[in-house]
């Protein structure tokens, strides 16, 4: 067993630290009050190979693997989250283009998802379909005579999808055969029939965009389809087995950043004649912040080696992100909570952390999903 990371991924983690450091922390608060979703931050990350990560060069990736990508997203969480996810959350198109995908799509779709700076997303969730992903009505049904698929109904609740030059879409194309009637369909910008609708407005995260698309008689190509008839529900999941893993490194990322600022704080804020990191109270509060975050840290690592390593991992990723996410909760309340009036107040980066730090909860599974997959995986 080594705990150690390579060379390779301390060279990485330093890229990620000084690119969130330098270019990240400056921007995320206008961020975060603009609702501005950071072109520039996502195209710094292109130049950098960070939207590469987990494909091989030949398709335009930079390589690497899993936990090359959490160490990423965990440094960039650190600073902002919402730059973190819109990293995140654009890798799992490329995630399903690389598993699922033939020769052809790889060298179409790759390059321009991974150094190409096209954005891209996953559209699953439904206005009537959330946690029940099986669900979604949204169809794509095959017209022989044309050879496309004709696709309907609306996704709700889609990262990136307003911006995104391809959506890698789960709709049914055999309706009467349920679960096993989702395909995975690649759609792209511009198709007739594809628009974009509203975009919501969020607690938090909310450099991320979080919008509606609507599908009215769209037509694509049978090209379009990724990988096999039918598979798509399968894919969904297996390519949200990966993303979770992203979403928990978002979580720890933002943990570790809340508990930075609480470190910080203690030590220059004095009341009752003294720092208040000498208050015994702050400091089992710090105990138990830094020992959680630990546990998340490792169950996250943990999974992205799994998955790095070709192993099963659902179980591991549910609980990876249930924990992570959960932390970030409890670590984000308790530093905004040191901070005192201080914390609630816009002029310190606690009260977005801790908004930040909620959506982790709740987006690519729930907590409550979390505890299906894991408790499904226990009990057999
Ligand atoms: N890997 C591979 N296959 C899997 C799988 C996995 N992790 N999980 C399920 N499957 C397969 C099953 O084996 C089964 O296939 P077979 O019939 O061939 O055996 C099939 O998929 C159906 O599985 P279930 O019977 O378990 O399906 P279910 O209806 O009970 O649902 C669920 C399972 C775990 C609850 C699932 O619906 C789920 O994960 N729900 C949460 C959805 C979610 O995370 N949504 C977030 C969307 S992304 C997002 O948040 C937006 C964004 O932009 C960030």
């Amino acid at each position: 067993m080594n705990f150690s990371l390579t060379e390779d991924q301390l060279a990485i983690r330093e890229m990620a630290r000084e690119f969130a450091e330098k270019e990240v922390a400056v921007r995320a608060a206008a961020i975060d009050k603009e609702s501005a979703f950071p072109q520039d931050l996502f195209d710094l990350m292109v130049r950098m190979g960070f939207t590469g990560l987990c494909v091989p060069e030949k398709y335009g990736g930079s390589g690497g693997n899993q936990l090359d990508k959490v160490i990423v997203v965990e440094e960039i969480a650190k600073k902002c989250a919402a730059t973190a996810a819109v990293l995140s959350i654009h890798m799992l198109f490329a995630f399903l283009l690389l598993k699922f995908g033939s020769e052809e799509q790889k060298k179409k779709y790759l390059p321009e998802v991974t150094s190409g700076g096209c954005l891209a997303a996953f559209a699953l969730t439904e206005p009537g379909a959330g946690s029940d992903a099986g669900s979604a009505r949204t169809t794509a049904i095959l017209d022989e005579a044309s050879g496309e698929y004709v696709i309907n109904g609306t996704k709700c609740f889609i990262s990136g999808g307003g911006r995104a030059k391809y959506v890698a879409l789960i709709a049914l194309t055999q309706p009467e055969k349920g679960l096993k009637g989702f395909s995975c369909i690649l759609v792209e910008r511009g198709t007739p029939g594809f628009s974009v609708g509203k975009t919501e407005e969020k607690m938090g995260l909310h450099g991320s965009e979080t919008v509606e698309l609507i599908f009215e008689n769209c037509r694509v190509p049978r090209e379009n389809l990724l990988g096999e008839e039918g598979k798509g529900f399968k894919y969904a999941m297996i390519g949200l087995d990966a993303a979770r893993i992203g979403i928990a490194a978002q979580a720890l990322g933002i943990a570790e950043g809340a508990l930075e600022e609480a470190v910080k704080y203690m030590h220059q804020r004095v009341q009752f004649g003294k720092p208040i990191a000498e208050l015994q109270g702050l400091q089992w509060y710090i105990a138990d912040m830094a020992t959680k975050m630990e546990a998340a840290k490792w169950l996250t690592y943990y999974a992205a080696y799994l998955e790095s390593a070709g192993l099963p991992h659902t179980k591991e990723a549910a609980m990876a992100k249930l924990n992570a996410s959960e932390n970030a909760r409890f670590v984000t309340n308790l530093a905004l909570q040191i901070h005192g009036g201080y914390g609630y107040m816009k002029d310190y980066p606690l009260e977005r952390m801790y908004r930040d730090a909620k959506i982790t909860e709740i987006y690519e599974g729930t907590s409550e999903i979390h505890k299906v997959v894991i408790s499904r995986a226990v009990l057999g």
